[in-house]
């Protein structure tokens, strides 16, 4: 099987060609740094307008890429949520539009699935069950994944999320946008005994998250200083970076405790986040744990996830539903929780 997957949720065009034999066979992206750069964010509107212009020319670039040879494909999945009500609307109209031309089933995707399915595309991926650590722009979530499309989520945050924290404290601090990969950069110059920022709700029991404090201790400090030269803004970004990595870390260990499961995937844009990455490599071999992340370049938004999710979801459902993929319009849903997916 064949599968086209489409990602439009926020700021990436993303397009991929997954089969079931052969793997990964063609991935393309078109980013959208450029536009919301100069914004210090994603502005929803341009980002919809963008996946317009973007999404049909890649489509047939990825049809006609000497990997894929003008094949067609058996299914089309795409992201119908949560996300950017207008960005999702772009994937799904085209990806429905797309079907109902080939005549194939189009397949509805929830974005996070994607993303903790991610890791299923490395050569070494991780069996059920398995405790998810899912850290995004818009989400930063622990869940117990007890078999495929068993979703529990054992905590999230109770407002930014990582990646927000993230952007919004790189925006304090003058650096580009997204935050994630900029202030990894910048605290590489830092020095760690300047700053020491806390580790939100890591002392109280359980496994909530909560890091929109950490950018009012990081605005706090930036405001003390007499003067905020590169040397100072460095410490501060890796005070910040080593608090994050240190409470999800913390969490992380906790939630594999408390579920007694010995696998720990680790997804999202935050996921390729090299000191998260390291921390928690040594963590679980500690521990016994083993763990597991996708690429770099599938940790942020991408279409080969959700080609896989495409057709991971086609074996799962086409046993419980025979109309599944069918054609009879199409819904997006900007708000959508993991555990919905539950049969
Ligand atoms: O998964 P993703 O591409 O999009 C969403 O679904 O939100 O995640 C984007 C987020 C952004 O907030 C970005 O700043 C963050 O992931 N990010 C990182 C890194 N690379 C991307 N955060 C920390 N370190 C990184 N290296
Ligand atoms: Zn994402």
């Amino acid at each position: 099987m064949r599968i086209l997957g489409i990602e439009t949720s926020c700021d990436d065009t993303g397009a991929a060609i997954y089969d079931s034999q052969e793997g990964l066979v063609v991935n393309r992206l078109a980013s959208q740094v450029e536009i919301h750069n100069r914004y210090g964010g994603v502005v929803p509107e341009l980002a919809a307008r963008d996946h317009i212009r973007k999404l049909l020319p890649l489509i047939e670039h990825l049809i006609q890429d000497p990997d894929n040879q003008g094949r067609g494909v058996d299914a089309v999945a795409y992201t119908a949520g949560p996300g950017l009500a207008g960005a999702l609307l772009v994937g799904a109209s085209v990806a429905t539009g797309l079907a109902y031309a080939w005549n194939v089933p189009a397949l509805p995707i929830h974005h996070m699935e994607g993303h903790l399915l991610a890791p299923m595309l490395e050569e070494t991926s991780p069996e059920f069950p398995f405790v998810a650590l899912l850290v995004s722009g818009g989400h930063t979530q622990l869940v117990d994944v007890e078999a495929a499309g068993t979703y529990r989520i054992m905590g999230q945050t109770r407002d930014d999320a990582a990646g927000e924290a993230f952007d919004k404290t790189a925006k304090l601090l003058g650096l580009g946008y997204p935050g994630g990969p900029q202030i990894a950069a910048c605290a590489r110059e830092g020095r760690e005994d300047r700053f020491v920022f806390p580790r939100p709700m890591t002392r109280q029991p359980g496994l909530e998250f909560s890091f929109s404090g950490l950018k009012t201790q990081v605005l706090a400090t930036t405001q003390k200083q007499s003067r905020l030269d590169s040397q100072t803004i460095a410490d501060i970004a890796l005070a910040f970076e080593l608090a994050v990595v240190d409470t999800l870390t913390i969490k992380c260990m906790r939630a594999l405790e408390m579920s007694g499961r010995k696998r720990l995937i680790v997804s999202g844009g935050v996921g390729a986040n090299e000191r998260l990455r390291e921390r928690l490599r040594s963590e679980c071999k500690k521990s016994g744990v083993e763990v597991f992340y996708p690429r770099m370049e599938f940790c942020t938004d991408n279409g080969a996830m959700i080609a896989y999710a495409g057709y991971f979801r086609w074996e799962l459902e086409m046993k419980q539903s025979q109309n599944f993929g069918h054609h009879g319009g199409f819904d997006v849903k900007p708000r959508w929780s993991l555990e919905d997916l539950n049969q």
